[in-house]
């Protein structure tokens, strides 16, 4: 879908390199031979400069930017991106903390954390007030990235929270005293709209909405807006909708360009330019205990993501992103989708 390409931004270049900075350090660049223009050929290109990106380090907000991923649909990208998201931070040099707040602990599953039954989690935080700093585990093979794990305690705790003191502000609480130094948090919401993404909401001054460019992309996205205008009304002032991210995005199919193109209709500045492609390593890295930037750092999955948090982190200095001077172009290259992943 070449006629895609303005959607998402003009970042069409199958082998990117960095096109604004020049400096020494590019005279490397010019020594190994010219690569064959073949799909392996262009992902080893590709982890070349993922890896040297990686280290490029970014900005660092102010203060520790709360950011709670949130869409009561299942199965949209909500854990995947907190993840990647989260790695990516930390990659370009950003000390970050996942809180896994979905029962089912996904996150902490992708994130390699041991989440079974008698390791304190959030739940103990929530329900049990105990101090967040117990809980937080380093993630391991990613420095600088943490997770404070769920368990299946979890499913409970939406019944057990109804009864309890500040029901809807006890994560805030818990972040609030948590001392150690953070750039980012970032929140992964379980697929409902009940007092444990409420808590999220409360504690958070942004929301990221995944959206998966599939049919009814959009359905059910109004109840959660409603209920960010509620929190925001009643409870955190601070909370707005900063950033939307389309996840999945096939290249290939019409479908796919027709949500992405309403979304930026209704949603314009705050959806990304970067959009996240289907990708066969996103979906498998899990299953090893990792994020895809470490399963396969230069999967057109892991560079995505990690131009994805570059995005991020400029908007929250309020420096405005070019996408003409985007580090990658496979997310919207038919070819790399199908060649990379
Ligand atoms: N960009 C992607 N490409 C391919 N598969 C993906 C991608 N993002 C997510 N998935 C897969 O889709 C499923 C749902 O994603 P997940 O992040 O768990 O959604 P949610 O947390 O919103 O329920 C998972 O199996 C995940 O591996
Ligand atoms: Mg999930």
């Amino acid at each position: 879908m070449r006629s895609n390409a303005n959607i998402a931004g003009p970042m069409t270049d199958p082998v990117p390199g960095p096109r604004t900075e020049s400096t020494g350090a590019d005279v490397s660049r010019e020594t190994p031979p010219p690569m064959d223009d073949t799909p392996i050929g262009r992902a080893a290109q590709l982890a070349v400069e993922a890896l040297g990106r990686a280290g490029e380090g970014l900005p660092r907000p102010e203060q520790t930017r709360v950011i709670v991923v949130a869409n009561q649909k299942g199965g949209v990208g909500k854990t995947t991106t907190t993840v990647n998201l989260a790695a990516s931070l930390a990659l370009h040099g950003g000390r970050v903390l996942v809180i896994d707040l979905d029962p089912q602990g996904n996150a902490s599953t992708a994130l390699g954390i041991d989440h079974h039954a008698e390791v304190p989690s959030i739940y103990d935080v929530l329900v049990e007030s105990r101090p967040l700093a117990e809980v937080v585990q380093p993630v391991p093979d990613v420095e600088g990235l943490f997770c404070a794990p769920a368990t299946i305690d979890l499913a409970g705790a939406e019944i057990e929270l109804v009864s309890l003191v500040a029901r809807e502000s006890r994560l805030q609480r818990a972040i609030q005293a948590y001392e150690q130094p953070l750039d980012y948090i970032l929140i992964d919401c379980p697929p409902s709209l009940g007092l444990l993404t409420v808590n999220a909401l409360v504690a958070g001054q942004e929301v990221l909405i995944p959206i998966q460019c599939e049919y009814y992309a959009l359905e059910g996205l109004g109840q959660l807006l409603r209920n960010v205008d509620l929190v925001r009304g009643h409870l955190n002032p601070t909370l707005h909708v900063s950033t939307i991210l389309l996840t999945m995005y096939d290249g290939r199919t019409r479908l796919a360009s027709q949500v992405a193109e309403e979304v930026r209709t209704h949603f314009g500045d705050e959806v990304l330019r970067t959009s996240i492609p289907r990708s066969v390593r996103i979906s498998e890295a899990p299953s090893y205990g990792q994020t895809v930037l470490t399963y396969d750092p230069g999967s057109s999955g892991a560079l995505s993501y990690l131009e994805a948090a570059r995005e991020i982190a400029l908007k929250g200095i309020g420096i405005s992103y070019d996408a003409s001077q985007a580090h990658i172009g496979a997310q919207n290259d038919p070819s790399m989708v199908e060649g990379i992943q």
